[in-house]
């Protein structure tokens, strides 16, 4: 079969690979038939995510056809449709008890990390019965693929624990497909102000169509005395972070309301600094979380039910042979203007 193989730092190619097989009872093999590229794939062909080994099959987003199943499989059968989440968990473990699936002692995020993932004609899934999800009669793979990993990301980790609430105000620093999956998401509870920063007028442009009540280009450095005019000086009452450097992670810090939360969503490389001498009478929550995908089942009904709809996310679409072309589109998004690629088999 063919596949996009990291190569090291800098490296990636797609070709002729082994096709995978059932390991494990619990494993199923999926036949892909749409995928597509993350930030976090972008990270690892950098050479940041140290526990992805060169020769890895790269990606943790999509959907395929079930092709065969392991004997413990009860769910699944050869033909399903069925989402790939970007975290496997056995449900079974201590963490998966607790519905923290991302901690899951046998599974996690592994897909395109410590094992091969789903940028390839066929993928092996393990802990298939609780890692894969029914797609019903009818149901759109485009739209489907955005809840592998964005939605539930933007959704729990930005959302739920930035507790947004009816008439609230929220304030989402970064613009790119998980900040848009905040802004999508966070509407179901009817925030007053949902204000989006980024450095990117299109992605801002995006965000006002997707149901930002204001935008603010953070380019000139006045972003915080803007949001805090915006809110009578008091600051949001959720500040979500969704880009993962430290200048936004305090801007958060900087723009949050007394009795606040800071949703932190990015992921961190470097050092930030957290000023508790300005922060620590302020009543307010920081939070932290790897999407655990305990609300995949949630946003598939509402998916279902057209209240949200994630297919405004894609903004270009590849065959899987020019998957290459897919990856320079979607790592030079400020010409491309690119958010989801999606790459169909
Ligand atoms: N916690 C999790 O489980 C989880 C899961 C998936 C992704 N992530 C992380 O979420 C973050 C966002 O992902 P994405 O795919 O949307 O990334 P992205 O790079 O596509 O988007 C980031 C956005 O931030 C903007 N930006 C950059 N610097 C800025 C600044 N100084 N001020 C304001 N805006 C700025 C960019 O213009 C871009 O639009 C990344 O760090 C990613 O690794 C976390
Ligand atoms: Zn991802
Ligand atoms: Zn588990």
């Amino acid at each position: 079969m063919k596949a996009l193989v990291y190569k090291g730092p800098g490296q990636k190619a797609l070709e002729e690979h082994a096709k995978p097989v059932l390991a494990a009872p619990g494993d199923a093999i999926v036949r892909m038939t749409k995928t597509t590229i993350c930030g976090t794939d972008l990270h690892i062909l950098k050479g940041d995510v140290a526990t992805c080994a060169p020769g890895r099959i790269l990606g943790h987003e999509g959907t395929g056809i079930v092709e065969s199943v392991g004997a413990a499989v009860v769910a699944f059968k050869p033909g399903d449709r069925v989402v790939v989440s970007c975290v496997s968990s056995c449900g079974k473990c201590v963490y998966c008890r607790r519905g923290m699936f991302s901690h899951c002692t046998t599974g996690g995020w592994i897909l395109g990390n410590t094992i091969d993932g789903t940028q390839a004609e066929y993928v092996r899934t393990p802990h298939a019965d609780t890692s894969l999800y029914p797609i019903s009669e009818g149901g759109d793979e485009e739209a489907l693929a955005m809840l592998s990993d964005i939605l539930p990301t933007g959704f729990e980790c930005g959302v739920l624990n930035g507790k947004v609430q009816p008439g609230a105000s929220v304030a989402i620093v970064g613009a790119g497909p998980i900040g848009l999956a905040a802004l999508l998401t966070a509407q179901l509870y009817s925030p007053a102000l949902i204000v989006m920063v980024d450095l990117d007028d299109n992605r801002l442009a995006v965000a006002k169509r997707f149901g930002a009540t204001a935008t603010v280009n953070s380019t000139d450095g006045k972003a915080v005395a803007a949001i805090l005019k915006m809110t009578g000086g008091r600051g949001v009452d959720t500040a979500i972070e969704a880009v993962g450097i430290p200048a936004t992670f305090e801007m958060c810090a900087e723009i949050v309301a007394p009795g606040g939360v800071v949703a932190n969503i990015g992921v961190h490389g470097k050092q930030v600094a957290l000023h508790l001498e300005l922060l620590w009478d302020r009543n307010i929550s920081i939070t932290t979380r790897l999407v655990d995908t305990s609300s995949t089942p949630m946003l598939l009904s509402i998916l279902g039910s057209s209240r949200i709809d994630p297919k405004q996310l894609i903004t270009h679409r590849f065959a899987f042979d020019r998957i290459l072309d897919a990856y320079a589109a979607f790592a030079d998004a400020a010409k491309s203007k690119a958010l989801k690629v999606i790459v169909a088999f």
